[in-house]
């Protein structure tokens, strides 16, 4: 039977990269099984950035698009177990913290198949946060759980989960970044193909995305945000990738007007290597993101986190990240620090290094044969 491997949303596609990659060259004896939830469909949301990251088109798509979270988690459940008949199941591997995550978790682990968990054991300490409680209950699910900073290990502790389950991989995000970095796309060419002129940024820029619900599902949240993001952009030109999410909270909020200011460049949700470009370039990256606070980190790139806690600490105390909070003051203070004084150096954390997938299907063979047996 194959391994499933599960992904929902976007931020999953470039951690299930590696992973499909390493277990097909190394590992012809973990063949694999891609499940795509359909929790995201756009165009730009999904099929692009499975065509920069080599990503195979999936086996089965599910097809569950856009609802309420009880509705999109139970949706991917019910459609998720009769792939499960069909097609046997070896393990189910998930990679994050979307509502697809926790929800294959959940039924495998009810199938009494071996859930494996990939990104396991971050914590933001948030239950406000929707991949939160994902988190949290995956990581309870699971029974295998990779790691790609040892304070995961003491999170997973404190929750009383053995020890012996958690191993320590590193960040397969960075294995697609350091994978894809030569084929990141110039920024000057996204403006041309934008239709703006590659010179408005040619002395620097800013990279920009909102998209958690605490800071664009409020209006008097997202409001003063987008004023000081005006603000910032009379100092250093800001490209803005807009999530589906914020257009729509700003078109309802009568905000869509606050985008039409002087130096910020409004572009759609960005392909993956259209990403890469525009941040290794960047001055400063200012984001809501979790994968954007460890890109930026692997890049050497000052980025202000617009959140008021990280579930990836590592990337504040070794790497290049500062969390700003949602204060717009504090916001500006941040830029003008990077503006002033180059904002912070940091380095690039342990076994960040392009080898986790590797690392992962190493282990994940001798694991499996050893379950087995046990089982
Ligand atoms: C989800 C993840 C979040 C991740 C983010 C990346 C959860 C709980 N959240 O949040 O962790 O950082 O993806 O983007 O799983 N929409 C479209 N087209 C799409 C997808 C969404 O237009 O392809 C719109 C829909 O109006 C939808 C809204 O965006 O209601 C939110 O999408 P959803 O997948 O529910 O959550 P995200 O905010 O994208």
């Amino acid at each position: 039977a194959p391994i499933l491997c599960v992904v929902g949303a976007r931020p999953n596609y470039m951690k299930m990269a590696p992973i499909i990659r390493a277990f097909a060259v190394q590992h012809p004896r973990l063949p694999t099984l891609l499940v795509h939830t359909g929790q995201h469909y756009d165009a730009a949301m999904n099929d692009r950035l499975f065509a920069d990251l080599d990503l195979p088109a999936p086996d089965v798509n599910l097809g569950v698009g856009s609802a309420s979270h009880a509705v999109q988690t139970a949706e991917v459940m019910k459609r998720f177990e009769p792939i499960i008949d069909q097609h046997g199941a070896r393990a189910v591997l998930v990679v994050g913290d979307v509502n697809s995550t926790l929800a294959c978790a959940l039924v495998a682990a009810k199938r009494d198949i071996p859930v494996i968990h990939v990104e396991a054991g971050l914590r933001s300490y948030d239950r406000r946060m929707p991949e939160e409680i994902n988190r949290v209950l995956t990581d309870q699910l699971a029974d295998l759980l990779y790691t790609t900073e040892r304070s995961a290990h003491d999170n997973l502790a404190r929750e009383g989960l053995p020890a012996e389950r958690a191993v320590f991989v590193g960040n397969v995000m960075i294995d697609s970044l350091l994978a894809s970095l030569p084929r990141a796309v110039p920024p000057g060419n996204l403006l041309r193909e934008a239709g703006l002129d590659p010179r408005i940024i040619g002395d620097g820029y800013g990279v920009v995305t909102l998209h958690r619900p605490s800071n664009v599902d409020r209006a008097e949240v997202l409001g003063p945000l987008l004023e000081a993001l005006r603000e910032v952009a009379c100092r250093l030109p800001l490209i803005l990738a807009l999530h589906p999410r914020t257009r729509n909270n700003l078109e309802r909020f009568g905000l869509l007007g606050g985008l039409d200011a002087p130096g910020l460049l409004v572009l759609p949700p960005q392909g993956y290597l259209e990403m890469l470009g525009l941040m290794s370039r960047a001055v400063m990256v200012l984001t809501d993101s979790g994968g954007m606070q460890e890109e930026t980190t692997a890049l050497g790139v000052p980025c202000l986190t617009i959140r008021e806690n990280t579930e990836r600490p590592i990337t504040v105390e070794q790497g290049t990240n500062t969390l700003v909070g949602i204060d717009p003051q504090a916001l500006l203070a941040g830029v003008d620090d990077i503006l002033t004084r180059g904002g912070k150096r940091g380095r690039v954390p342990e076994l960040w290094d392009g080898r986790a997938a590797e690392r992962i299907a190493a282990h994940l063979a001798g694991w499996l044969d050893q379950h087995e047996r046990l089982s």
